[in-house]
Formats: structure tokens, sequence, C-alpha cells
């Protein structure tokens, strides 16, 4: 079966010498190997600001006690997202306030959060679904008109750009994840990016219990929580060796996913993703649109390519119970999408076979 997502580890001729020493070096937790990732992994995808964390919802919820959310408060976000999205508004104490999406992307309408917010909206969390840009101009220009911080949630969508940007580097905050199966893994990790500068040194202490490293804790007062949610040296090894193939692999996410954007809507039924003309997506996954999507996926299992909504609308899990308002574009989109894969393990002649398959079916 070609599968949907794929755990892509480093050459083992280049990780594993260098994991053994750090193993063996007697230091592996957060140290200069995580410090060296964070320089190098920033000036690849053109971040500053930025520390690495231990999971892309270790980010989040910084992101969102960076922003000065607080309990009682709410967050503009979207359902249609992984879990760990909209848990990490819980975990602030803080409400999640679902907005609506585009249909034809998935991702967050502009003008629906315009009419979510309220006097109690501190944040507004952005995800760029599936590794499509949001409409990040129109989102920043409502952030500015209500002065309401913008989170970016790039766990999808590393590598890909909006206006000339990487993403990540719009919002005030992006957070990107490092879980096994993004685009990018060090077997779970995380990291945080930050527009404004002054903000680094209280997000570093909230990655150690609210404490500054490098000063004996005898001469220091904590006054904030903070968490465990540091990087260890071991696993920013792997990030250091992920990075000499990272590009390439994310290029042919995007030329697989070109492939399929401009040979997808020519089969009958079929239609696929829109954004606009100054996104770049890098296509962690592809979805196509259909109004019978499991005819689409038998026809893709019966050639051995797994296809699958990956994800449940969130408002749907009983957790959010209380946040769980109408969302019709929501309910549209999710009825007529799958998810097929599209990453680097997708070869030209798999990604002609499942143009096949959809032609037949
Ligand atoms: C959209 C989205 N946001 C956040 C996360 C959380 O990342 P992590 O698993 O690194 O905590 C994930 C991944 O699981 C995700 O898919």
């Amino acid at each position: 079966m070609i599968p949907l997502v794929k755990v892509g580890m480093p050459d083992k001729k280049i990780l594993m010498s260098e994991l053994e020493k750090v193993l063996y070096s007697g230091m592996i937790a957060e140290g200069e190997k995580v410090y060296d990732f964070e320089y190098q992994f920033s000036k690849m995808f053109g971040l500053s600001n930025a520390i690495a964390m231990s999971s892309g919802t270790a980010a989040l919820h910084a992101s969102l006690i960076l922003s000065g959310v607080s309990p009682g408060d709410e967050v503009i976000t979207t359902s249609m997202t992984a879990e760990p999205t909209n848990i990490s508004i819980l975990h602030v104490g803080a409400v999640p306030v679902f907005a609506d999406v585009d249909p034809l992307s998935g991702n967050l309408s502009p003008s629906s959060i315009r009419k979510k917010i309220s006097s109690k909206t501190k944040a507004i969390i952005v995800v760029h679904y599936a590794g499509i840009p949001a409409r990040m101009s129109e989102i920043m220009k409502i952030s500015k008109e209500f002065n309401i911080p913008v989170i970016e949630d790039c766990a999808h969508s590393l590598g890909a750009q909006y206006d000339n940007k990487g993403i990540g580097t719009i919002g005030d905050f992006g957070i990107f994840s490092f879980q096994a199966i993004k685009h990018m893994t060090t077997v779970d990790g995380g990291f945080l990016v930050m527009k404004d500068k002054h903000l680094i040194n209280k997000a570093k202490r909230f990655r150690w219990f609210g404490l500054e490293k490098g000063i004996p804790r005898s001469e220091l007062n904590i006054s904030d929580i903070g968490y465990k949610y540091n990087m260890t040296n071991v696993t920013a090894v792997i990030g250091l060796s992920q990075l000499s193939a990272i590009e390439s692999r994310i290029a042919r996410h995007k030329e697989n996913g070109y492939f399929f954007d401009s040979n997808i809507p020519q089969v009958s039924g079929l239609t696929v993703p829109k954004f606009e003309k100054c996104a770049i997506p890098s296509y962690w996954l592809y979805t196509i649109f259909s109004d019978d999507y499991q005819n689409v996926q038998k026809c893709l299992n019966d050639i051995g390519v797994s296809a699958s909504k990956l994800h449940k609308p969130n408002h749907l899990h009983s957790i959010f119970n209380a946040s769980d308002i109408p969302l019709p574009n929501l309910d549209y989109y999710y009825k007529r999408m799958i998810h097929i894969p599209c990453g680097w393990w997708v070869k030209e002649e798999d990604r002609e076979n499942i143009l096949d398959a959809l032609k037949k079916g």
C-alpha cells in the first residue's frame, strides 16, 4: 500500500555516527546541538526569534501564553485541523470559538473570523491545513484592525510560502511540528517563532519551568509558571541530520501537488482545493473533492493506494461541545473531501497510476 503519510528519516550514514556521538557525549539534554539546530533550521526557512520545543503542541501552548490568553478568554480557531490545535486552547483555560472555513480550501474564512470577534477574543489561530496557506493578507488586516494576535499553525505547511514570505513569519507567532509523520521529523519536536524579539527570553523561561538556563538556580526566582517543553540534544541531532534532505523532500511534495493540481480537475466529477495566487502550498496531503468520496477511496485502495479523511472536525469531539455551533461550509467541505498521498515517497509512476485509477473510477 502507498501510505497517506510516511516517516522520513535521514540517511543512516549521515545520522548514525552523529547520534552515537551525542548519546555517549554526556550531554544528552538541551544544549549546544539544540542551539545549533535552532540556528540552522531558522536560517534554512528564513525564521527569526525562534526556539526549539518538545512538540508542536508545546509551541502552541507557549504562543497562547505569550499572546496573553488567560482562562475564560476566547480564541478564534478552526475545527478542521488535528486536535492539538484546539486542545492547546483548553490547556490555557480559554474557549475555542470555531469560525467557518472556506469550502474551497478548508482553511479559515476571513469573513467568518470577523463575525466571531467579541470583547473576549484574545488570539486567532490559523491552520494552513494540509499544507495550503490560509488567506493571510485578509486575516492580518482583521488582526490589525482589532489588535488581536495571530498564531500560524504551520504543522502541515513547512516550506510553504505566502506573498514571497516563508509560512510562519506572517503572523505574530508561528509554530511547526517535527512529529513522526510531518514533512520533517525529529521523532517528536516543535518550533516556535515570534515576531516580537523581546518575547524570546520569556518564551525560553516558559520552555524550562520558568527558570533561565545558564544561571545557577540558587540565584533565580520563578515568577511565572513554565513547563518542561525543551528539545534535547538527541532529537536536535536528528533534526540537524534531516536538514541536508529536507529541501529536496519538500520539493517532491510540491512536484506531486502541481501534477495533481493540473490533472485531477480534468477528471469528471472531481475538483481540487483553490488558493490565492500568492500562496505556494507545501502539499503535506493532497485533498480531492467528490460527491462520492467513498468511490474515490475504493478505486485508489483497489490499486494499493491509501486514501482517507485524515482528521475529524474537532467540534465533533465532546470535549469541544461548548463550542459546537453550525459550520455549514465546513460540513460541505468535510462531506466531499478525501486525502490522497502526495509526499516524497509518491513516485512519478505512482501518481500516473493514481490519475489513471481516478479516470477509470
Ligand atoms: C495542525 C496540527 N497542529 C499541531 C500539531 C501538534 O504537533 P505535535 O504533534 O508536534 O505536538 C499537529 C500534529 O500532530 C497538527 O497536525
